[in-house]
């Protein structure tokens, strides 16, 4: 029998936090050892999400001991908490890490810093990220150290974006991208447009002058000019369409 994958996950609350967590419990070579949340700590992920049959207690933190037999140590943290967090237990952590954030996708720091307006703190682990897309990367996914989990958006515009592009059916000079999804990217968040009263039977336009998300499709398929309009109305799922 082949051993087991040890398993962290920062931030294993939130919305991917707990869909990592579902998909890890079928997998058969996953072993989830540490999972943190600093609201839930000492709570059975099953008693604050009783459709996840999980006994594991969340932990406010993972010291540097637990940490290093991890293999694998996801981050599901808010843009700039990936980077943060990693920069505290990098020179320790040997293993693999997955970020499920945003902060390792983009490979130049100047793209960094106008899309999500802050100084990267990691810009040495840039280039060692493989943006962790298996349709397009699957050879170099398999071989990574460290994995930059796609968004939400740049995936399902990606995924069409490929094949449109290489067979040459597209005109890369007037593309327009009109995406639409529920509010499950603003994760866990209490905030008044998210809440049901705020969307049911609701259609909203927002990012309209530019969706942080556009660098990172730009960045895998160099179309020069995108003209894109996400909107948000109430589903869980998000719907593309380019034209
Ligand atoms: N939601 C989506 O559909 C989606 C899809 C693809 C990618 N993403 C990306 O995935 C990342 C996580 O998104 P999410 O929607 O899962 O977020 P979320 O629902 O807000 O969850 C964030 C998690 O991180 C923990 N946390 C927050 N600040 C922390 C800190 N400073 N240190 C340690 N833990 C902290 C929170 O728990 P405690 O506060 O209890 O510790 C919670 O478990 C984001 O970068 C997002 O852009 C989201």
């Amino acid at each position: 029998m082949e051993s087991k994958v040890e398993i962290a996950i920062v931030g294993g609350s939130g919305l991917t936090g707990t869909e990592l967590i579902k998909v890890l419990l079928n997998h058969r070579y996953a072993e989830l050892e540490y999972i943190t949340s600093r609201t839930y700590k000492g709570r059975k992920v099953s008693d604050i999400y009783p459709g996840i049959n999980c006994s594991l207690e969340f932990v406010e933190n993972i010291d540097n001991h637990q940490l290093k037999k991890a293999d694998v140590l996801f981050l599901c943290l808010s843009p700039h908490d990936s980077m943060k967090y990693l920069k505290t237990v990098i020179g320790d952590y040997r293993g693999m890490v997955i970020d499920v954030g945003s902060d390792f996708r983009l490979k130049d720091t100047g793209d960094y810093k106008i899309w999500y307006g802050e100084e990267h703190l990691l810009s040495q682990l840039l280039s060692r990220f493989v943006y962790g897309l298996p349709e397009v990367h699957r050879e170099d996914i398999k071989g990574a150290k460290y994995i930059a989990n796609p968004g939400c958006y740049p995936t399902s515009v990606l995924l069409g974006l490929y094949p449109l592009l290489d067979s040459g059916l597209a005109d890369i000079d007037s593309l327009v991208i009109d995406s639409k999804s529920g509010v499950s990217g603003a994760g866990r968040k209490l905030k008044e447009p998210y809440l049901f009263i705020s969307l049911n039977e609701n259609f909203y336009a927002y990012s309209a002058t530019g969706h942080r998300h556009i660098g990172e499709i730009r960045l895998e398929r160099i179309v020069p000019s995108i003209t894109s309009m996400p909107g948000s109305f109430p589903i869980f799922a998000i719907s593309s369409s380019i034209r």
